[in-house]
């Protein structure tokens, strides 16, 4: 099988994982492309999420779901719905992305959205980000 597929929308979409490897009620943390998403398994659905929290940009941790299936950051405790990405609890104010999915003969397909720009990314500046081009191998 492909590691690709497109969408409806003609977008192609990436291989994440299969659905016998993803548990319910638990988040996987996943690269599709340039993307670094948080998948959430809901019975036979399948939702994906950035996995940065809006609030201070921190990575979302793998693991389980609150007991109100909701994603918690780990840092500050912002709860985000994996269904639409929207915020739960404070401190993050701002939503989730939401990703579109795809479920193909048990396989998982993500559309990791438009690439972001970043623009005056210069990584060697103290302190500053590495462009999502830059990351490495994550996951
Ligand atoms: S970084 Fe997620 S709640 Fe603050």
């Amino acid at each position: 099988m492909s590691d690709t597929v497109q969408s409806s929308s003609g977008r192609v979409m990436v291989r994440v994982a299969a659905m016998d490897d993803l548990a319910e009620g638990r988040l996987k943390l996943v690269r599709a492309a340039h993307a670094k998403l948080a998948i959430v398994r809901t019975g036979e659905t399948v939702r994906a999420v950035s996995a940065m929290c809006t609030h201070a940009r921190i990575f979302l941790a793998p693991g389980n779901l609150t007991s109100d299936g909701l994603i918690e950051c780990p840092m500050h405790g912002a709860m985000f719905s994996p269904e639409d990405g929207s915020v739960r609890c404070a401190p993050a104010t701002k939503p989730l992305t939401v990703h579109e999915v795809k479920l193909l003969d048990g396989e998982i397909f993500v559309d990791p959205g438009e690439e972001p720009v970043e623009e005056n990314a210069d990584t060697t500046k103290p302190g500053a980000r590495p462009s999502a081009a830059q990351w490495g191998n994550w996951g």
